[in-house]
């Protein structure tokens, strides 16, 4: 039986559904899938702990959902076509059968080279079918995948080694990223002497062919780890509420986090989602250009496509490489049928014109997609024009990677959609929209912060090696939800729009950056005193990174501290978390309890000086105007 949702009525039908009878609900999605054992009881919870169990004592496997469960019917259908970064290098594509062998073979490599169930496992790889092998060989075996993106610098790599424990790390030689070769094992090796930890083993995918070197009695290369192994694997099995992997995630304190996703509900819910926002037909070509890197490639690259029998094409390159059109080419070369790809690709790509665009044939697209900031109108109007040309309907979809799975979002074709607007929550979401001190605000036409007040299957578990820190982010602000961190307006309609983070955290082109981890990774620098990392409205970025800096400016020039600082930046964190903007000052202003008034900052960064508010009560309100001095 099919749980994809046709027309407007039946999203309302099965919403009401959703919220009467969760467990009802969920039970007879869940029940679609291969379960070794099932549940004994769909749900238990409270948000107090938070202890969230879905589908407790059930037991399976992911793989098979996506395999053994569909091999008889599509075995032969392409799950991963690979495009390459280079347009003239060969493509690849990979049956279920074919992908099926590589995961077992894989798997039975990570158990040769000593991987067992409940073991981490980093993997820092670039756009290659081998990435989602790797993903799907871990969770075979039941160990925890922790996908690193290849963008973060060794020191930042080195931090999630540390934190994770991660015995073995897969990586691969070098890395293209349009016209650049990126040597991703030297960063590895840098990154597995910093940590403190135990890594045994390093798996090396070849890529670039690049010289590298080989710790003898701790690196292999992949092609000889799977050479002797057998395409059979009998998968592991896991409990529903066994760890299926960390995705480490900025927050508004300075060390990123490692969100933790369990397997039962991770599944259920990526799958539900997929299909019905997407609305994927079998044959279609389903196009995510996000990385595996973030959670949109773990859902909706590899779990949620793959799940669903899916099409789901890989693309290692950028989008302006060789050129503006690359895109475009992708699409109308493998006739994509949804394409689903963030607001920042669309402004980039936006400024280069339609011509680019009106070189290739689009017209296969049914559906496209946004995700990981607000869309402005502007760039929803070029993107429903342009490129789904008046008939696609654009799904702006808002989640999180605590959330696991798309929350807000139009089911394509379903729900009447309207600029910049997430629309409204899928079955099983039950929002509430509360102000300051956490009174509901009902009905419609009202704006505050975002919170999600029962559980749904994809909710994060917890934070890795610190369920406090889990409770302190999400379940402490409002007593009982789940706070998103960001504000949202529900409109006349009940429609949903959101406004962006309410919290210390930026959004740089669809990355979650917190400001203290740029601070901290500023403070690094040894002629560093002090800094301040606000976030500003950016063309294309969505929100650039500003910082302000105090400096001891003996024996340098402000240019090339600049420089210095911005360099030390991408070393600690990688190239995404540079500074759009630094900012030499005399001093930052402080209240009288010592505390950075921020407000004044954001304002300034905005170029908006006219009306800072009152700033007499500083301890240092001259320190204002050199700021403003400073920024002209
Ligand atoms: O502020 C929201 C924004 O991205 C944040 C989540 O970031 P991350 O965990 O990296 O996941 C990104 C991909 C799911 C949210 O708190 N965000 C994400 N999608 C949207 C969005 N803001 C507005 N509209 C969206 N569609």
């Amino acid at each position: 039986m099919s749980d994809k949702i046709h027309t407007l009525s039946g999203y309302i039908h099965e919403y009401q559904r959703s919220v009467q009878d969760p467990e009802g609900f969920w039970a007879r999605i869940a029940d679609s899938f291969h379960w070794q054992k099932r549940w004994d009881k769909v749900l238990d919870w409270n948000f107090d702990g938070p202890d969230v169990k879905w589908f407790v004592n059930g037991k399976l496997n992911i793989t098979e959902n996506i395999f053994e469960k569909n091999l008889y019917t599509l075995g032969d259908r392409p799950a991963i076509i690979w495009e390459t970064n280079d347009p003239k290098e060969k493509n690849r594509t990979l049956t279920y059968k074919e992908l099926f062998h590589q995961v077992n073979k894989f798997a039975n490599a990570l158990k040769a080279n000593g991987v067992k169930k409940g073991d981490r496992v980093i993997i820092y790889m670039p756009m290659v079918p081998e990435a989602a092998v790797a993903m799907l060989a871990c969770a075979r075996v039941g160990a925890v995948h922790s996908v690193v993106f290849a963008g973060f610098s060794a020191s930042a790599l080195a931090d999630r080694i540390e934190d994770c424990k991660a015995k073995v790390v897969l990586t691969s030689d070098g890395n293209y990223r349009g016209s650049k070769s990126i040597p991703v094992k030297a960063l590895v090796d840098e990154a597995i002497d910093k940590a403190k930890g135990n890594v045994e083993k390093v798996i090396v995918y070849k890529r670039t062919g690049d010289d590298v070197h080989m710790k003898s009695g701790r690196d292999i290369w992949w092609h000889d780890a799977v050479k002797d192994q057998s395409e059979e694997n009998k998968a592991e099995v896991m409990d529903a509420e066994d760890m299926l992997f960390i995705l480490y995630t900025s927050g508004s304190t300075g060390k990123p986090k490692g969100v933790v996703h369990t397997t039962g509900g991770y599944m259920v819910y990526t799958k539900y989602s997929f299909e019905n926002v997407f609305q994927y037909e079998p044959g279609d070509v389903y196009w995510c250009t996000a990385d595996v890197g973030w959670i949109t490639g773990h859902s909706y690259i590899v779990y949620g496509p793959l799940l669903a029998g899916a099409t789901t094409l890989m693309f290692e390159g950028v989008p302006t490489y060789p050129d503006a059109g690359r895109f475009w080419e992708i699409v109308a070369k493998y006739k994509v049928n949804q394409f689903y790809t963030a607001p920042t690709a669309i402004r980039a790509l936006q400024a280069y014109g339609t011509d680019p665009i009106e070189k290739h044939d689009l017209s296969s697209l049914k559906v496209i997609g946004s995700v990981g900031e607000p869309i402005n109108e502007e760039a929803w109007h070029w993107y429903h024009s342009h490129v789904g040309k008046m008939k696609c309907p654009v799904v702006d979809t808002w989640w999180q990677t605590e959330t696991g799975g798309i929350m807000i979002s139009p089911i394509a074709g379903v729900t009447p959609t309207k600029p910049s607007y997430a629309t409204l929550p899928l079955p099983g979401i039950q929002l509430m929209i509360v102000d300051q001190d956490g009174k509901e605000l009902k009905g419609n036409s009202v704006e505050g912060n975002l919170c999600i007040k029962f559980p749904w299957p994809s909710i994060l578990r917890t934070t890795y090696g610190d369920h406090e820190r889990c409770k302190k982010t999400y379940f402490s602000t409002y007593k009982g939800m789940y706070f998103t961190g960001d504000g949202v307006k529900r409109d006349e309609d009940g429609y949903y729009r959101i406004l962006g983070r309410v919290d210390d955290v930026i959004n740089v082109s669809g990355h979650r950056m917190g400001t203290a981890e740029v601070e901290n990774a500023i403070n690094e620098h040894p002629k560093v005193i002090e800094s301040a990392v606000v976030g500003y409205p950016h063309d294309v970025k969505g929100q650039g990174i500003y910082a302000y800096v105090i400096c001891d400016l003996e024996n340098r020039t402000e240019a090339n501290l600049i420089n210095e600082i911005s360099e030390t930046v991408k070393n600690i964190i990688g190239p995404i978390a540079k500074p759009d903007k630094i900012q030499i000052v005399p001093g930052l202003p402080k209240t009288r309890s010592g505390k950075i008034m921020r407000r004044i900052l954001r304002k300034i960064a905005e170029g908006d000086t006219s009306n800072l508010g009152d700033i007499s009560t500083l301890l240092n309100p001259e320190v204002v105007e050199a700021i403003k001095e400073g920024a002209k």
